[in-house]
């Protein structure tokens, strides 16, 4: 054992739970493929104001999240907690304004967020974010949601409930801040510490609260929908249609507000059961100002991003496939000088036709090789003795019935090439 372990509230993903990754972004990349997204590898650091100015300053994830540091230059860096910011930076700095628009893109990695951990809940953890940048158009969002739904389907992820609401924007929003804190007010005292430090910073922020009091209070707190101007309504109007024209069924949920700031009009989350408190597996909306607010010119976009434990999470709680699981399907058995090198050689032939072999690299005798074979799970042994050399044959051993014979060696592969696909 050693004494330095892994930070707290960060996991190291094995081989036994890796190929469950390995599955969900391959079907991530096949999804983003149907719905024209391509993908994108950004920075995992950025300047710090990115996040400041994007994700806004009032937010949790700026205000108490983020993995900031000082390089050797001097300036502030800090560990990305998320993407879009970094999505509408990249769109700016490389004038995807110049491309068709929108600009679809998609991207798989690791954020950052010190955030206290729990299930479904890291300090690094990965999202796969879709962004959709230069269109206001409200089929936009329903692709976006549509996109998400046929993502969790095709991993065969079920009891998913899509939950949407709209933030309105900065025409709207200040009418519904006014109306909320003014309902508030005669609360102030009862509401928990955060939503009493929210009331004046971020007041929305206080629907949201999971407190059973705060919850109690807010029931009929002034709904955003309520107070959207003509142009939100209309945008709201937009997708709802676009939802019911795709059957894709959803329910409006108007504590639903989301906790970056940047997000206008729509917001939306696809919520699971199989998740405990975490129980959010994806989350988006639009942010028609976040490129202004890093100093771009206004340009509208609308994305989600899911996190890969919570799939991953909840695909193993509801006994959900992830393939089939790679196993080794040859272990090549040789003992000797000669054997051994007869096998390095043996295994260069199967690897190149696409069949997965390995030998032993630790001189271990014939039994312990045996041995050996069966703990790494190996569908066929081949086994090069003297005899077998000899003879210019091998011996091939199926591990599951037992049944071992001997084939001329040039023939090795070819025969288990073709068991393989019996
Ligand atoms: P978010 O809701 O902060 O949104 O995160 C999106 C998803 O990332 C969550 O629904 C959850 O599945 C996962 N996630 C977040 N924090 C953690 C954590 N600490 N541990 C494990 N998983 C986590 C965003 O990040 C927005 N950028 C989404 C977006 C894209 N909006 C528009 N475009």
């Amino acid at each position: 054992m050693v004494s330095i372990k892994a930070p707290r509230g960060v996991r190291d993903i094995l081989p036994e739970e890796s190929w469950k990754w390995a599955f969900v972004l391959k079907t991530a990349s096949e999804v983003a493929q149907d719905f024209n997204y391509k993908e994108v590898h950004l920075p995992i650091f950025e300047q710090t104001e990115l996040f400041a100015r994007g994700v806004g300053s009032t937010t949790d994830v700026v205000e108490k999240e983020m993995y900031i540091f000082e390089d050797r230059g001097g300036r502030s860096l800090t560990l990305r907690p998320e993407l879009s910011a970094s999505m509408v930076r990249s769109y700016l700095e490389n004038r995807m304004d110049q491309r068709p628009q929108p600009v679809k893109l998609w991207s798989a990695g690791p954020m950052f967020r010190y955030e206290r951990p729990q299930k479904g809940r890291y300090r690094q953890f990965w999202q796969l974010d879709f962004e959709a940048i230069g269109s206001q158009d409200p089929y936009v969002d329903v692709e976006v949601i549509a996109l998400s739904v046929e993502l969790f389907k095709r991993l065969g992820m079920r009891g998913l409930d899509v939950v949407i609401n709209s933030v309105g924007c900065p025409v709207c929003r200040p009418v519904h801040k006014e109306a909320l804190q003014e309902f508030l007010e005669s609360h102030l005292e009862e509401l928990c510490p955060t939503c009493r430090s929210r009331y004046n910073r971020n007041p929305l922020r206080i629907l949201d609260c999971k407190n059973p009091t705060c919850r109690t209070i807010t029931e009929n707190a002034p709904k955003t929908i309520s107070y959207l101007c003509p142009e939100c309504k209309e945008h709201f109007e937009g997708l709802k249609v676009g939802l019911d024209a795709l059957g894709l069924h959803y329910s409006i949920d108007n504590r639903l507000v989301r906790g970056l700031d940047y997000y206008t009009k729509t917001a939306y989350e696809v919520l699971s059961g199989d998740l405990g408190a975490q129980n959010a597996v994806c989350g988006g909306g639009r942010y028609d100002n976040l490129a202004e607010a890093i100093g771009g010119k206004h340009t509208p976009g609308v994305g989600f991003a899911a996190g890969l434990e919570r799939i991953v999470l909840t695909m193993e709680q509801q006994g959900c496939s992830f393939g089939k699981e790679p196993s080794l399907e040859v272990f090549v058995v040789a003992v000797g000088d000669f054997e051994r090198k007869e096998a390095l050689k043996l295994m260069q032939e199967f690897r190149r036709e696409g069949i997965s072999s390995d030998m032993d690299f630790n001189g271990k005798s014939f039994k312990g090789q045996m041995k050996l074979a069966n703990q790494l799970g190996a569908t066929y042994v081949c086994i090069l003795g003297e005899e077998e050399i000899k003879a210019k044959k091998i011996s091939i051993k199926d591990m599951k019935i037992g049944e071992q014979i001997e084939v001329p060696k040039e023939e090795a592969v070819t025969f288990v090439k073709k068991k393989l696909t019996e």
